[in-house]
């Protein structure tokens, strides 16, 4: 095993020459000399409170999962209780820098006064401009006002300092504890921050840093890495950085078919990136010099048609056809995974390992949860669709530890510290 700092070398993606690995997490640490919500003076003051309230909706725009809104309430009531007039942003979707109806954040808003019933919440049409600043000026302390989706604004993702500066003229103070955009360089989530003096972190940012760079920094050992999924190429770039520094990869969902692929099996008419394929072997091939085992499915549930298959089947990975859809681990993986697990202390898991929306083939990702919950292995879920495999089960409340954020964990696997953290205020 290569020691945490040390450089090792690996082919990469694009002109396959060597480079080093990045085996050293520590800079994520760096969170920890940073202000969070209790060293800001806020007794009293206005804030600007960055959330990720990207949450996901049915057809009529109703919340299906609030888990990200329930999550911020601790700094939504610390402040309340530091008597400050609260001021949240938080964009919802992506509206390409257009005024979308689907995209407004009133079901967000309507969330939040059932939450708080006995706090005055208000909801602006817009996030800056002469009408918004007029609310803020009329808004007491222990009030909040639910600002529009910064991405109607198309300075919002370009990270325009003048939309920057409008947003921080509304506030004295700015928080963020929008881990899930964390990972972005947008006005609202990191432009903003060079207008305020003072800028900190709230507790629900605090808990997910605290929890991934624990498992990053200091692994209990074995360390078993899942990943799945149908975000495959997000994911593969992840891969390199894992090699070395887990113990086991155990790979499923989506993923798996390229990595099948890539060993030149069939895989029929599975999801698949082809892009890929030679980093995979390049993976397969450095993962044995790192003694970090990737583990494949041996068998997968296949079907001919995914929205209304005619023929659902467990098959060895040998005998998937032309016709087959891989959508979920087959029942010899999921013992043989539950033997790798059964001997991990730590498991970090991203991305579900089949096509868990359906009740057909949520098997996999449904028993692997369970084998964990049951055997009490501390795990640690990054993503959105993994959040709501462990959510649709009902063992949210049973894991470690449930991030809010998909593409935010991923990048901090990578041992990246946040643009969103690293421009907040020194301690
Ligand atoms: C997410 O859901 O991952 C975050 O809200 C970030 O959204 P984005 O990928 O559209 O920036």
């Amino acid at each position: 095993m290569t020691l945490k700092g040390e450089k090792s070398v690996l082919i990469t993606e694009n002109d396959r020459t060597a480079v080093p690995i990045q085996r050293d997490f520590s800079s994520i640490l760096q969170f920890k000399e940073k202000k969070s919500i209790t060293d800001l003076d806020l007794r009293n003051k206005k804030v600007l409170v960055r959330v990720d309230f990207n949450v996901p909706l049915d057809e009529y725009g109703n919340i299906t999962d609030s888990r990200r809104i329930r999550m911020t309430l601790p700094t939504i009531h610390y402040l309340l209780n530091e008597n400050c007039k609260i001021i949240l942003l938080s964009h919802l979707g992506r509206p390409d820098g257009k005024i979308k109806d689907a995209f407004r954040t009133d079901p967000i808003y309507k969330r939040l006064k059932e939450y708080l019933p006995f706090v005055n919440v208000d909801k602006a049409d817009d996030c800056v401009g002469p009408e918004v600043e007029r609310m803020v000026s009329k808004m007491k302390r222990g009030e909040i006002l639910v600002l529009e989706n910064p991405r109607f604004h198309p300075n919002e993702k370009k990270c325009d300092p003048e939309f920057s500066k409008q947003l921080s003229d509304l506030a004295d103070v700015y928080v963020t504890d929008a881990f899930a955009t964390a990972h972005r360089r947008h006005a609202s989530t990191y432009g903003v921050c060079p207008f305020f003096k003072e800028k900190g972190y709230g507790f629900l940012m605090e808990k997910e840093l605290k929890f991934l760079s624990n498992c990053l920094n200091k692994p209990k050992r074995p360390f078993t890495i899942i990943l799945g999924g149908k975000k495959v190429n997000d994911k593969l770039d992840v891969i390199k950085y894992l090699l070395g520094l887990a113990d086991a990869v155990l790979i499923g969902g989506g993923m798996a078919y390229t990595f099948l692929l890539a060993m030149g099996y069939n895989i029929g008419k599975s999801i698949r990136d082809l892009s890929k394929l030679d980093n995979i072997r390049d993976y397969l091939e450095t993962a044995r010099s790192y003694n970090t085992k990737i583990f494949l499915p041996r068998d997968v549930v296949v079907c001919d048609e995914l929205d209304y298959p005619s023929e659902i089947k467990n098959v060895p990975i040998t005998e998937i056809r032309d016709n087959h859809v891989g959508v979920d681990i087959g029942e010899e993986t999921i013992e043989y995974y539950k033997k790798v697990l059964s001997k991990s202390s730590q498991v970090v898991w991203q991305g579900p390992l089949g096509v868990f929306e359906r009740k057909e083939f949520e098997n996999g990702t449904k028993e692997i949860a369970r084998h964990l919950i049951e055997n009490e292995i501390y795990t640690v879920i990054g993503g959105g669709d993994s959040a709501a495999a462990f959510e649709k089960f009902g063992f949210q409340d049973d894991v470690s530890f449930i991030s809010t954020g998909g593409g935010a964990s991923l990048e901090i696997m990578k041992g990246t510290l946040l643009p969103a953290i690293a421009c907040l205020t020194d301690k």
